[in-house]
């Protein structure tokens, strides 16, 4: 069975004070199906780090150990600061700073040398999608983003359309699950049966409390990566409540 996750990207938002708004979440994952995540800026998560029991992450990392990288951070500092995970490629880094997919392959080998989990971050524009380009950009974008070697211990994917972050819209249901369905079959492809089908995909893109149980409810659907919804902590739990309701299989 695939836990679901439910991991929060707080983007560059928040403070040192946001400590009142995770304190709320202490205690929110009685079901030991679920797990969830919180990723704030990385100045918080050292602030945060022994200040709670939340399992916490990053949001990028540089794909070097150390050196001459001026305002980077080493995906081995990250752990350091307190990390677990760290959400890689998203698409507002695709946008603000040209990351491409080969510069998300190597920051994924380096969350994995730092011991860090990756959650890889895949997802079409509106323009794809018109096109009816959707299912092809996915399978690019996974096969060139996601290195050899992922395993469901050090890897999760999260789809997010790109249109519907932060804009309250979101694909259909049926789209989700296409999409979803296909990710599965090309990690199949890829890793074989046994190592993709224990690998989790998240959809991501103006999850709410509202839409989260339909969206969790599909088969190849395994969490969420929640932007917005992630900053008031009742939003945030309510959206694991929905999950909590769901099983993967
Ligand atoms: P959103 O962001 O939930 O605010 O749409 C999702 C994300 O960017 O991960």
């Amino acid at each position: 069975m695939r836990r679901k996750l439910i991991a929060g990207n707080w983007k560059m938002n928040g403070a040192r004070a946001s400590i009142a708004e995770l304190s709320k979440l202490e205690g929110l994952h009685p079901d030991p199906a679920s797990e969830i995540l919180i990723c704030p800026p990385v100045t918080l998560l050292a602030a945060f780090e022994g200040k709670t029991s939340i399992p916490l992450g990053a949001q990028d990392c540089h794909w070097e150990t150390g050196g001459a990288h001026t305002g980077d951070i080493s995906a081995e500092m990250l752990k350091e600061a307190g990390a677990q995970a760290v959400i890689l490629g998203h698409s507002e880094r695709r946008t603000d700073h040209g990351e491409t997919d080969a510069d998300v392959a190597r920051k994924t080998e380096a969350a994995w040398r730092a011991g860090l989990l990756a959650i890889v971050c895949i997802g079409e524009t509106e323009a794809e999608r018109d096109a009816g380009e959707t299912l092809t950009v996915i399978r690019q974008q996974l096969q060139v983003s996601l290195p050899q070697g992922a395993t469901a211990e050090n890897t999760v994917i999260a789809y997010e359309p790109v249109w519907a972050i932060g804009t309250g819209r979101t694909p259909t249901l049926d789209q989700v699950a296409e999409v979803h369905d296909d990710i599965r079959a090309s990690l199949e492809g890829r890793l074989g049966a046994e190592i993709a089908g224990g690998i989790r995909l998240l959809y991501g893109g103006s999850v709410k409390p509202a839409n989260a149980a339909a969206i969790f409810e599909i088969a190849n659907v395994d969490g969420g990566l929640i932007g917005g919804a992630s900053l008031k902590a009742e939003d945030f739990a309510g959206i694991v409540a929905a999950a909590e309701t769901q099983r993967s299989p």
